[in-house]
């Protein structure tokens, strides 16, 4: 590629990228899939390495973060960011219009809009570009999140349309709750402190000084306020609609309004609609829609005397704790469930509630028998969030967390600082077995959808798969007429399983195609602690195939990028047992890829053009597994032994002299370590 054809390529990617983004993140309409973005953002990086002279400093590649930042600098707001007075009652609303009825002496109009729980931010554009993202801070100044800002892609980098030269708009940063579900089961599973709710999880996130970090956590951005003088604007509702054309993010569920009632039923709607929404909100905001009539109004020291928030009633119920249980994960970690007296919340009858870990439980001093606040926060699952102690009987009896296995009987263990109990006996604690073939199957592992929980329950019951591999022995015959009558429990109906010849055909098909995962799925199927999809992402592009990545030692492990002791750790611990060595020759007899495909493996370069190298001895500069790694990303074949298809040899040091001599041979060229660097290195502009 010349360098005009690379700077085209960037803009042309720049270009496209952005659009994509703005598809998939504000109008939530994606176009194309995640892996041809991810392609596609991959060979930006890529160039834009390579030609940093032609990387746009909106390019979607700076998304990835990478800034980090000592101390957030201090910036002083143009205009001050002041909060909204709040109000919990119908007779505070209708205070507040006659308020402003009584100043303005005329009709109206108002906007009412949801009150997103996150963190509230001011985003500066001039000319189109973002160049500054502060926090609220004290209201007078705040911290400069520019860089971790730049990370979210809800946030435009580059304005589209016929925007204002010079303005700043402010918002509320937050995360979804699929986003906040995940990001506490990651760090869950990594035995981090798990964050209470969404609230805490995007405004921890916005604080984290490596961008980089903050680039991975799933932030989200509604724009509420355009904030400029002489921008030309008459109404807050035209400005929002405006800025939707400029790529920001503005929230679909705004409504005008011109009487009190209309008001009322916006809030009330929502009240009970803020449920489905896949985010929380905590009220409903009510503007003056006329900028005029604002600055009429003006503030007070503290808030608008524009807008007033009405604050949602937090939903709590009390209800009376009446067990606990304890459940068994695919780790074998230990998680507490409250039993509870039905209850209904917010729609939905409640009957059980997560207590997490032991701490939860001692922290809240929670007993058997208490009348326990229960409350919908942004989990699926409610949780316990105080004690009635009043109401506490005399005799009431501390929780014991349990000693034993509910399921096994296998004493628990407890790792210092970490925060579950866990059953040690994972080969034969059947929730354990059952979990990870379940996460096995799963989406994002080998996507084996024509199983599903019930059926590995039958296929566990009925003995036929014991571990991951047992899969890939299944045959029409041995599934062909099996059947199970699942009981209905509390919380699921009864549900009839029996294998006819569709389902059978399809379990089968199902299987078969998972032979076809790219392999950094298949290690992220295998269930390894730690090792979630990112890091068996890197592994995989760092070692390329399954034996390399078995050979490696704790100390080459943690030189790989993002690969710490505790993961390298429970890698060493995985691969030195023998159960898992077996499992992993039968997972290749039966044909699953444990090599990296073409489309795992990210070229830097093609200049080894296929080339078939042999590396032999030791080298200054690079090991041998980094110079097997540079082969492979600059486009080579990496060759154990030296044969007719041997391009070259890389020799280092202290070269084998069998390899020497046959070398000679076959009149093969031996390159030496800095003349293999020049070789992969970039020409000199
Ligand atoms: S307008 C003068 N609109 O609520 C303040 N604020 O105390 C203008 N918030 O943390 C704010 N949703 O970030 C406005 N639709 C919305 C909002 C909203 C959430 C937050 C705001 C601040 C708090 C107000």
């Amino acid at each position: 590629m010349t360098k005009e054809e690379a700077k085209k390529r960037i803009e042309k990617l720049t270009r496209e990228l952005n659009e994509h983004n703005y598809k998939y993140y504000v109008l939530s309409a994606p176009k194309i899939s995640d892996y041809e973005y991810d392609m596609m953002l991959e060979e930006l990086v890529r160039l834009e390495k390579q030609y940093p002279e032609y990387a746009d400093s909106t390019s979607p590649a700076r998304r990835i973060g990478g800034e980090v930042t000592k101390e957030f600098r201090q910036i002083r707001h143009d205009y001050q960011m002041l909060s909204l007075s709040n109000s919990y009652s119908e007779e505070d609303v209708i205070d507040f219009d006659r308020r402003v009825k009584k100043t303005l002496e005329t009709e109206v109009e108002y906007v009412c809009e949801l009150k997103y729980d996150g963190v509230a931010i001011g985003l500066r554009y001039n000319n189109g570009l973002l160049t500054l993202a502060v926090t609220r801070g004290d209201g007078d100044m705040g911290d400069d999140v520019t860089a971790n800002a730049r990370t979210i892609r809800a946030i435009p980098l580059k304005l589209k349309g016929d925007y204002p030269a010079s303005f700043e708009i402010r918002g509320e940063i937050f995360m979804n709750h699929e986003g906040f579900e995940t990001l506490n089961a990651e760090r869950e599973e990594i035995g981090e402190q798990l964050f209470a709710n969404p609230r805490n999880a995007a405004a921890g996130s916005l604080k984290i000084q490596d961008s980089s970090i903050v680039a991975k956590r799933p932030l989200d951005c509604f724009l509420y306020q355009v904030v400029a003088d002489n921008a030309g604007f008459q109404y807050h509702y035209d400005t929002l609609k405006k800025a939707k054309d400029w790529g920001f993010k503005i929230s679909p569920y705004m409504a005008k309004c011109n009487t009190i009632d209309e008001i009322f039923d916006f809030i009330s709607f929502w009240n009970k609609e803020r449920y489905a929404l896949p985010f929380d909100i905590d009220g409903v905001v009510i503007k003056v829609n006329a900028f005029s009539q604002q600055e009429i109004l003006g503030s007070t020291a503290k808030s608008p005397r524009w807008a007033i928030a009405y604050k949602f009633k937090a939903v709590r119920v009390a209800t009376t704790l009446l067990s606990i249980d304890f459940q068994v994960g695919r780790t074998g970690a230990i998680t507490p469930v409250a039993n509870l007296q039905p209850v209904l919340l917010a729609g939905t009858i409640v009957k059980r509630a997560s207590l997490h870990n032991a701490d939860i439980i001692e922290k809240l001093d929670v007993r058997i028998g208490d009348t326990v606040y229960v409350e919908k926060g942004g989990e699926i699952i409610p949780k316990i969030t105080g004690v009635d102690l009043e109401n506490r009987e005399s005799n009431a009896m501390p929780v014991e967390f349990i000693s034993t296995c509910p399921e096994c009987g296998t004493s628990l263990f407890r790792k210092e600082g970490e925060a579950h109990h866990y059953c040690p006996n994972e080969d034969n604690c059947p929730p354990q077995i059952k979990g990870k073939l379940e996460h096995f199957i799963s989406r994002r592992a080998m996507n084996i959808d024509s199983l599903g929980e019930g059926k590995i329950e039958m296929l566990y019951d009925k003995r036929l798969v014991r571990d991951v591999s047992d899969l890939y022995n299944l045959t029409y015959d041995k599934l062909y007429g099996l059947g199970k009558i699942f009981e209905a429990t509390e919380d699921k109906k009864e549900k009839k399983l029996s294998f006819r010849e569709k389902t059978v055909n399809n379990i089968l098909k199902g299987i078969e195609a998972s032979k076809e995962v790219p392999f950094a799925r298949v290690l992220y199927a295998l269930g390894i602690r730690y090792v979630g999809e990112t890091v068996a992402k890197k592994l995989v592009n760092h070692y390329k195939t399954i034996d390399d990545l078995m050979k490696a030692d704790f100390y080459e492990l943690i030189l790989v990028d993002e690969i710490g002791d505790k993961i390298a750790e429970s890698l060493i611990s995985f691969f030195s047992q023998e159960k898992n060595r077996n499992l992993i020759e039968k997972l290749r007899e039966r044909g699953l890829r444990l090599k990296a495909g073409k489309e795992e493996i990210s070229l830097k370069s093609t200049r080894l053009g296929n080339k078939t190298i042999v590396i032999s001895g030791v080298f200054n500069r690079f090991s041998r597994e980094e110079a097997k790694r540079l082969i492979e990303e600059h486009g080579g074949k990496n060759a154990g032994t030296v044969s007719s298809r041997t391009d070259f040899i890389l020799g280092g040091a202290d070269m084998g002299p069998k390899k020497l001599e046959k070398a000679r041979e076959m009149g093969i060229k031996i390159i030496a370590e800095e003349d293999f660097l020049k070789m992969i290195e970039e020409p000199s502009p």
